[in-house]
């Protein structure tokens, strides 16, 4: 009897140890996967910390100014001047979708693809074309 009483003192024991081990392990596991820091990127929902800007995009000017020049600026084959009047009727006649197209493809041989700024993203040579049509 006193051995019976013993042995089930030691089961509910160990039991109770089991399950409190588990609960423990399981808390520390959660938080050794907890992330050392929260970073929250543009175009996420960031509640109010200020999103992180992957990359400064570069305007129109500047891309104008380091590739699109030689050529826009000289009018060399024919290629439009900045504010020129014919970048009114291309935009009227083509759209801006297919203004954009045909400058990352190049167009008509004379117009190298994207302007020959290879890692220009859209929203670069988007600010770019505007430059060329609008000027400042
Ligand atoms: C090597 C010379 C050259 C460079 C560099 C160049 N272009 Fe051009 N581009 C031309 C010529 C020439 C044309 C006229 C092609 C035609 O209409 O036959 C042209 C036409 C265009 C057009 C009109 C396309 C159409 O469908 O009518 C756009 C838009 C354009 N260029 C944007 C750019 C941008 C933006 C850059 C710089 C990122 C750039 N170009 C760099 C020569 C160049």
């Amino acid at each position: 009897m006193q051995f019976l009483k013993l042995s089930f003192l030691v089961a509910v024991l160990s039991t109770t140890l089991i399950v409190i081990g588990q609960d423990e392990s399981k808390e520390t596991v959660q938080d050794r996967l907890q992330p050392f820091g929260n970073i929250c990127m543009q175009g996420e929902d960031c509640g109010t910390v200020a999103p992180i800007t992957v990359s400064v995009s570069r305007s129109g000017v500047e891309v104008y100014n380091a590739h699109c020049f030689a050529c826009h600026a000289t009018g060399v084959s024919e290629a439009p001047l900045v504010g020129a009047e014919e970048w009114q009727t291309r935009l009227d006649e083509k759209g801006a979708e297919t203004l954009l197209a045909n400058t990352k493809t190049g167009f008509n041989v004379v117009m190298p693809p994207m302007g020959t700024c290879i890692n220009c993203t859209d929203t670069e040579l988007q600010a770019a074309i505007d430059y060329l049509i609008y000027g400042e």
